[in-house]
């Protein structure tokens, strides 16, 4: 694989659907899993198998019926859990288990309540165990970037002892800053002496609203696996956003200089899907996929866009699977967007009709937000059943 290519690990199905909100049942999973594939994912966590029957079922659906992406299946380093998660990846054409324990102080004192000795004893054990299921073994230290560094890169270095082909270390509760999470990655990789034997990745959380700044920060560092999910769910404030992600190496290929294989014309069709079976709309003004994202409302950006799109877009909408932009009637728009819209309703005004149609159309804009299509068209209809016969021309309807 060339070294510029990120590895696109899609965990919208194990940590987005672990989010309040976004469960979605079996049928549901595999309909987004066979969306994915269509997206271009390299990786796909299916689940969590041990977590219940209906994600272990789903998990062995997806790995039968998927074919493409490697399918993952996420387990804690215990026997049980790499069992369940073996068993039911084992039908995939490509199967990793992702096996994963918390390695800082914190999380070992006062959740997991064992020793560093017994941490390291577990990712020996269940490394080697995971093994015996496939040769593709993903291995993740929970909140890598709160850990003791001297510590982390023992645990590395066993881990890829013991066979892990790719180590995560994730930022679990989003607390990094993207110099930070750099250095980690840097110092980490230049210490661990086994670390070209795997490939690292990073998974980073959105609590400071860091996670895609945070991951390309790592990517820089030398991480070629990204975890992501689409429209940025997961736990708390979510993951890295695919689709930004992306179209960040797209758009600034000039600064981020990475290729992927997803096919970007498919990232919209995928994050109304997520939408619509979760029921969780999309925040309005979510980068690349928001209803906002290609909407000018204001006069001057109205203007500009007519004009040149580049003005005010630096993407083009179809190249994320966007119709076209959108311009919205409202308080702030002007004159331009009026004429344009009125045109493609089939309307042509006069000068005179313009102006008063543009009146009548903000004033409605103060009372309600925006003003569609049907609105706009009783507007024209009340102007012109107002004017004097003699103002009546050039106007015609044409459709
Ligand atoms: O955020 C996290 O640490 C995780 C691991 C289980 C990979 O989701
Ligand atoms: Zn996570």
């Amino acid at each position: 694989m060339a070294d510029n290519r990120l590895i696109i690990f899609d965990t919208t199905l194990r940590d987005g659907e672990q989010a309040p909100g976004f469960s979605m049942n079996t049928a549901e999973k595999l309909r987004l899993a066979r969306q994915l594939q269509t997206l271009g994912v390299d990786v796909l966590e299916a689940g969590f198998p041990i977590a219940s029957k209906d994600d272990a079922e789903a998990v062995r659906l997806i790995a039968s019926e998927i074919t493409g992406p490697v399918i993952a299946g996420l387990a804690r380093c215990n026997r049980a859990d790499i069992e369940c998660a073996g068993e039911s990846v084992q039908a995939a054409e490509r199967a990793r288990i992702h096996t994963f324990i918390a390695t800082s102080d914190l999380h070992l004192e006062r959740k997991l309540r064992i020793s560093r000795e017994d941490c390291l004893q577990a990712v020996i054990d269940n490394v080697t165990l995971a093994r015996d299921y496939t040769d593709d073994v993903e291995f993740s230290a929970e909140d890598a970037t709160r850990t003791d560094l001297d510590f982390l890169c023992c645990i590395v270095e066993t881990a890829i002892e013991r066979g892990a082909t790719t180590v995560n270390l994730p930022d679990t509760v989003g607390y990094c800053t993207p110099d930070e999470i750099e250095q980690f990655f840097t110092d980490i990789i230049g210490r661990v002496p086994n670390a070209d034997k795997a490939v690292f990745s990073t998974h980073c959380h959105d609590d400071l609203g860091l996670a895609v700044a945070n991951t390309l920060a790592s990517v820089r560092a030398g991480c070629r696996q990204v975890e992501c999910t689409i429209n940025g769910v997961g736990e708390r404030a979510g993951n890295a956003s695919l689709e930004e992600i992306v179209m960040v190496t797209r758009v600034r290929g000039d600064r981020v200089p990475y290729t992927t294989q997803i096919q970007t014309t498919a990232l919209f069709p995928t994050s109304q899907m997520l939408s619509d079976l979760t029921h969780e709309p999309v925040q309005a003004n979510k980068a690349i996929v928001g209803r906002n994202a290609f909407a000018h409302e204001a006069g001057i950006h109205q203007d500009g866009v007519i004009k040149d799109r580049r003005t005010y877009e630096i993407m083009r909408p179809a190249d994320v699977g966007v119709a076209q932009s959108t311009l919205v009637l409202g308080k702030h728009s002007g004159r331009h967007a009026l004429k344009q819209r009125c045109e493609q309703i089939g309307v042509e005004l006069s000068r005179l009709e313009l102006d008063r149609v543009y009146r009548e159309m903000i004033d409605l804009a103060d009372r309600q937000k925006t003003v569609e299509d049907t609105d706009l068209s009783a507007i024209v209809e009340r102007v012109r059943a107002q004017q004097a016969p003699s103002e009546t021309r050039p106007t015609q309807q044409s459709a």
